[in-house]
């Protein structure tokens, strides 16, 4: 993987460095982080919390390019939950707007990457320019093969279950028996159900909470706290987070 980065850094900066060290060991296979500390990125600046979202979506293109130069299969990233429609409705729509933004100004660099784009949540809530660009950037990643991008818009961890039971109903009905139910049975009717858990979980900007994030598939996850607000949090960042992962020992309830 160290080809991909050629020319990408100095070979006496500390990425570099950071970038062999990490490459002499397995990396996390899926990795998933809530995007947190754009507003505070902001207010610290004198800004406003627009200006944040859009250093953001920086942050964002950043992040999704070294995962792909990094071979990383699975980056799963928190851009709206559920709960962030109560935030006030110029936020929203702020918001909103950067996404059909990102839609539309994106494609060219994932298709370069190789990168395949996918998006969980209650995207039917969305409005039908958003839910026209995603499943227009959807069909034509469809069949890049290396990075599998997927985006948790208008999601909840525990919505998802809730859609799960919903899906199970919808399809079983009366015909459901309790035998037939087990974990890989539930799991099968999460959004991306091909996608395995995730090795390791990043939040940015310092608050120690999961924010109802992929409440199933964590159980087992690394978490990884960092104080960086997320339009700060660069390549540099990741590989710390990374570095950190290979050094843990994951026991899985055994010894
Ligand atoms: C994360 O940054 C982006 C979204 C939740 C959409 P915030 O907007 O939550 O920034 P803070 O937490 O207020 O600083
Ligand atoms: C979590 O961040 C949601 C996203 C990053 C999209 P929030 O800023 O909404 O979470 P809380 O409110 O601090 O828990
Ligand atoms: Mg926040």
């Amino acid at each position: 993987m160290l080809k991909n980065f050629e020319g990408y850094f100095d070979r006496d900066s500390e990425e570099y460095k950071l970038l062999l060290e990490i490459l002499k060991k397995d990396l996390p296979s899926h990795i998933a982080i809530i995007m947190d500390g754009n507003g505070r990125w902001a207010k610290k600046r004198g800004l406003e919390r627009i200006e944040g979202h859009k250093a953001g979506i920086n942050a964002v293109r950043e992040i999704v390019e070294t995962s792909a130069r990094l071979g990383i299969k699975y980056l799963t990233l928190y851009a709206f939950s559920v709960e962030n429609w109560k935030r006030p409705k110029k936020e929203v729509l702020q918001l909103m707007g950067l996404l059909k933004r990102y839609l539309r100004e994106e494609l060219p660099l994932l298709l370069k990457n190789n990168v395949r784009l996918r998006t969980m949540g209650r995207i039917e809530e969305l409005d039908a320019t958003i839910r026209g660009l995603i499943h227009h950037v959807e069909r034509q990643s469809a069949k890049n093969d290396g990075l599998n991008l997927n985006i948790a818009l208008n999601y909840g961890g525990r919505t998802e279950i809730v859609d799960a039971f919903k899906k199970i109903l919808d399809g079983y009905g009366e015909n459901l028996t309790p035998s037939m139910i087990d974990e890989s049975f539930i799991s099968k009717y999460l959004y991306l159900p091909d996608v395995p858990d995730p090795d390791l979980l990043i939040r940015t900007s310092g608050e120690l909470r999961v924010s109802n994030f992929l409440l199933w598939e964590i159980a087992y996850t690394e978490l990884y706290f960092t104080k960086v607000f997320w339009p700060d949090f660069g390549t540099k960042e990741f590989l710390f987070a990374i570095r950190d992962f290979q050094k843990r020992e994951r026991r899985f309830g055994g010894v």
